[in-house]
């Protein structure tokens, strides 16, 4: 049977990175859904950057991660065009910068579901066309590990996450689905296009290898993990050494 895998958030930096990892490792008839929201752009040149012969490969499918509706037409889609699916990813997350007295019951509703509430129910309404040894992998942080991050939200969601991930061990045991989540540190994505020079020099301080990670450096993790039929209930941190001095 052909490996299908799901991959939400995939046209940009860690998301990317993994279906490209997946790509590398795929057969002729695998296929890939690759889920994105809001720039249509780069998403297309995504596709067109990739080697002609692995482009078939990959559905691209647009649908708002934040929204439950959205994600039920997107989950929809997938089960109109496939009987199966071996490897989810849920990597969509979304932060703020707002201070926690400037925060609004809206933004924070916002990202709690983007982040926490969706994820939920796509895992849900996934498991039923899961294969038996499937594989779900979440996009946590170790901002859920540490309440270190400037945004109260993202930690916070990043933690539930975390804990969902081991939560679902018991509800994927009938089919020996194994559910682990990634918990990075700094990663070196677009999602940290408006960051300042002072403020890398701030952050590197703290990491022992003062530097940011690379998305291959979890790109590669990720596949480990999708690949690994024993670990199961697992967050595994990869964040440079952060904050070990
Ligand atoms: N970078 C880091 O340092 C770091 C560290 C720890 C954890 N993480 C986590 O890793 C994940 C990916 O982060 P990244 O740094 O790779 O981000 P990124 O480079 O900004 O990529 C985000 C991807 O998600 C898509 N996306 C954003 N909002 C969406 C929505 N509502 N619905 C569907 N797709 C959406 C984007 O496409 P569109 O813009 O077209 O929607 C893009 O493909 C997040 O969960 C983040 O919390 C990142």
């Amino acid at each position: 049977m052909n490996r299908v895998s799901v991959v939400t958030g995939g046209t940009s930096g860690i998301g990317q990175g993994i279906v490209e990892k997946l790509l590398a490792h795929s057969q002729a008839e695998d296929r890939i859904f690759v889920n994105y929201a809001h720039n249509e752009e780069r998403a297309q040149e995504f596709l067109k950057n990739l080697p002609k012969e692995q482009r078939g490969k990959i559905i691209l499918l647009k649908a708002d991660m934040s929204s439950y509706e959205a994600m039920l037409s997107f989950v929809r889609e997938i089960k109109a065009q496939t009987d199966h699916v071996d490897w989810l990813v849920s990597n969509v997350g979304m932060s703020t910068y707002a201070k926690y007295e400037d925060y609004t019951f809206e933004e924070w509703s916002r990202i709690v579901n983007t982040n926490l509430s969706v994820p939920v129910f796509l895992v849900k309404e996934l498991r039923p066309v899961m294969t038996e040894g499937g594989s779900v992998l979440f996009m946590g942080s170790y901002a859920g590990q540490q309440a270190y991050s400037s945004s109260l939200v993202y930690g916070v969601t990043k933690a539930a996450i975390h804990f969902l991930t081991k939560s679902l061990v018991k509800e994927f045991e009938p089919k020996s689905i194994t559910v682990n989540a990634l918990a990075p540190g700094f990663i070196q994505t677009p999602w940290h296009a408006d960051r300042s020079q002072e403020s890398y020099d701030r952050i590197n301080k703290k990491i022992a290898l003062h530097r940011f990670g690379e998305i291959k450096d979890v790109a590669d993790m990720a596949y480990s993990i999708l690949t690994n039929g024993y670990m199961n209930g697992s967050i595994v941190d990869i964040h440079g050494g952060y904050d070990y001095f």
